[in-house]
């Protein structure tokens, strides 16, 4: 096959919602459609089958969260489909954001019930940021929702989306009877079966049909009806411009657990979703199915398989065909490599990748010294700026609790660090230099302590820092700068005027930022600065 059609199978993309909406079952139900998961498999048995894959994601069993994310691949139809798990836990982290970084579209699931979350929102957010296009999934319509026409209304007003239902429900809770396919007329109807099994829909000429009218109580029946007719006045014109430009989110309503609703949104978000994107070097558009190979690392993962101590770096191909054996280089170090052990992760499976495509994922098993954000590729001038940097929003000492273990707090902090799980800081005018540690959210910290621990036998204690806002400095003309007398190795201070409750610090690149315990401080600093 030509990498043109190569490229044109391929859908790339992530599932986000609060966690409990159901993202879970839904990636259980998707798998079902690749051929992947026995039935049988139960949400819990994948999710405690997913908790012993590793020794450090105990702490997902402990806390019964997420912290790990995985990358699935599956064919359904003529699509490749690859499925970016984003770890889905309250106290959202970087490396949530930073998959987001490799995808092309997004599946937001929403449980009907509750309506838009925190969560969601933070995540909707991102995907908005980058443009990408969502596909919302309203789940969970077998118990008692709220009315479909106040959660689309809840897209418009929390999410400022605007919102183009594709089916809708008949009922919710004991009443849910199935969804009616606006596009094709046609009326699913529900029934309720062990594990969620398929359901072939029943095929009406339409709302009007007297089999629908029978399956329903006249009262939810007469309210659907009602709901369609006001959706055809005050719906958004389905645009398929506007889904791709993230402008629009078709919605689907359904039920995850039950299997209900799923297939329709698989096929319809297939038909819609966009192919790898073209992405930009500078000026330079990189085409996805251009010869150039290119690919960006968006996740490093050590020690994945605790009887080996692998890393694992995930690149994201952004254009041309990866092929194992293959040479590339890392075009931050300019250093060339051997792309040997290339595996795609399938579940709990791992096999051997001997080639793949633009949009496609590959862990790359080996120590090639990867960072986070490095691209991979055989034209030296590609460099992707695709890594978004957060300001950090806690911060915590690290401390090592037990001298004779240094060296493998050293290591495993190292390792850690360059997996981008909290980014460091120096406080240089510290008295003693115990590492300063920033992170987006707090459960970093946690799985950095949980990791050094575990996986490097080290001690270490977290004492929390009272900084909640830093702000990186920048002098106006470059030139005014203080320049570095002799043997200095850091930059110079930045000039500044004083202020109160303010610590300065080095970021991980030797930048200058400013520390804050609250907004008051941060805001009266920029007035004097
Ligand atoms: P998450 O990954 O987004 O955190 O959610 P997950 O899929 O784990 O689902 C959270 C809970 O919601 C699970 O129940 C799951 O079974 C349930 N759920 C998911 N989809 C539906 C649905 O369509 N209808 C109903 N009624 N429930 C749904 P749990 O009790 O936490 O776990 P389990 O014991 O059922 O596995």
């Amino acid at each position: 096959m030509s990498a043109a059609s190569e490229v044109a199978r391929r859908r790339t993309f992530a599932i986000i919602s609060h966690p409990d909406a159901g993202k879970t079952t839904l990636t259980e139900k998707l798998l079902l459609y690749g051929g992947a998961v026995q039935l049988a498999g139960s949400v819990t048995a994948r999710k405690n089958q997913r908790a012993t894959t590793s020794d450090w994601m105990e702490l997902e069993k402990q806390r019964g969260i997420s912290v790990s994310s995985t990358v699935l691949q599956f064919e359904y139809k003529d699509c490749v489909v690859n499925l970016l798990d984003t770890p889905g836990h309250k106290d959202f982290s970087e490396d949530t954001y930073r998959v987001l970084t490799a995808v092309d579209a997004a599946v937001m699931v929403i449980d009907a019930g509750k309506g838009i979350e925190s969560q969601t929102l933070k995540l909707f957010e991102v995907c908005r940021r980058r443009g990408v296009p969502i596909f919302t999934f309203m789940n969970k319509l077998d118990r008692p929702a709220r009315p479909p026409l106040d959660l689309l209304d809840e897209l418009e007003k929390v999410l400022g989306i605007a919102s183009c239902p594709m089916n809708w429900p008949l009922g919710d809770g004991v009443d849910f009877k199935g969804v009616f396919d606006r596009q094709s007329n046609q009326v699913h109807l529900f029934e309720r079966t062990v594990g969620g099994m398929f359901r072939a829909p029943v095929n009406v000429k339409g709302i009007e049909d007297e089999s629908v009218s029978n399956a329903l109580p006249p009262l939810v029946y007469a309210r659907v009806c009602e709901e369609l007719e006001l959706l055809d006045g005050v719906g958004a014109e389905f645009s398929l411009e506007k889904v791709r430009r993230g402008q629009i989110t078709p919605v689907f309503y359904g039920s995850a657990m039950n299997n209900f609703g799923v297939q329709m949104m698989l096929d319809s978000f297939l038909a819609m979703a966009p192919t790898p994107a073209p992405r930009l070097v500078g000026e330079r558009i990189v085409e996805p199915d251009s010869e150039t190979f290119s690919g960006f690392v968006f996740k490093i993962q050590a020690n994945m398989n605790p009887r080996h101590r692998d890393h694992v770096a995930f690149i994201r191909i952004v254009s041309g065909c990866f092929q194992r054996d293959m040479s590339a280089t890392n075009t931050r170090t300019g250093t060339k490599m051997r792309l040997g052990n290339s595996q795609r992760l399938f579940a709990q499976e791992r096999e051997t990748v001997n080639e793949a495509w633009a949009g496609d994922v590959v862990g790359l098993v080996g120590n090639y010294g990867f960072q986070i954000g490095d691209t991979l590729s055989d034209d030296p001038n590609i460099k992707y700026d695709e890594m978004p940097r957060f300001a950090p929003e806690c911060f915590a000492y690290l401390h090592n609790e037990n001298t004779a273990k240094f060296k493998r707090f050293r290591d495993g902090l190292d390792q850690l660090l360059k997996e981008g799980v909290a980014q460091p800081f120096e406080l240089p005018d510290a008295f003693v230099r115990i590492p300063l540690l920033g992170a987006v959210g707090p459960l970093q910290f946690d799985v950095l302590k949980y990791r050094l621990e575990s996986e490097y036998s080290a001690e270490v204690r977290l004492e929390y820092a009272p900084w909640t806002i830093v702000r990186w400095i920048r002098e106006k003309n470059p030139e005014d700068a203080p320049k570095p007398v002799r043997g200095q190795t850091t930059k110079p201070k930045p000039n500044l005027a004083a202020s109160y409750d303010t610590t300065l610090a080095l970021d991980a690149f030797g930048n200058w930022v400013a520390l804050f315990s609250d907004k008051v401080s941060a805001g009266y600093f920029e007035t004097k600065n």
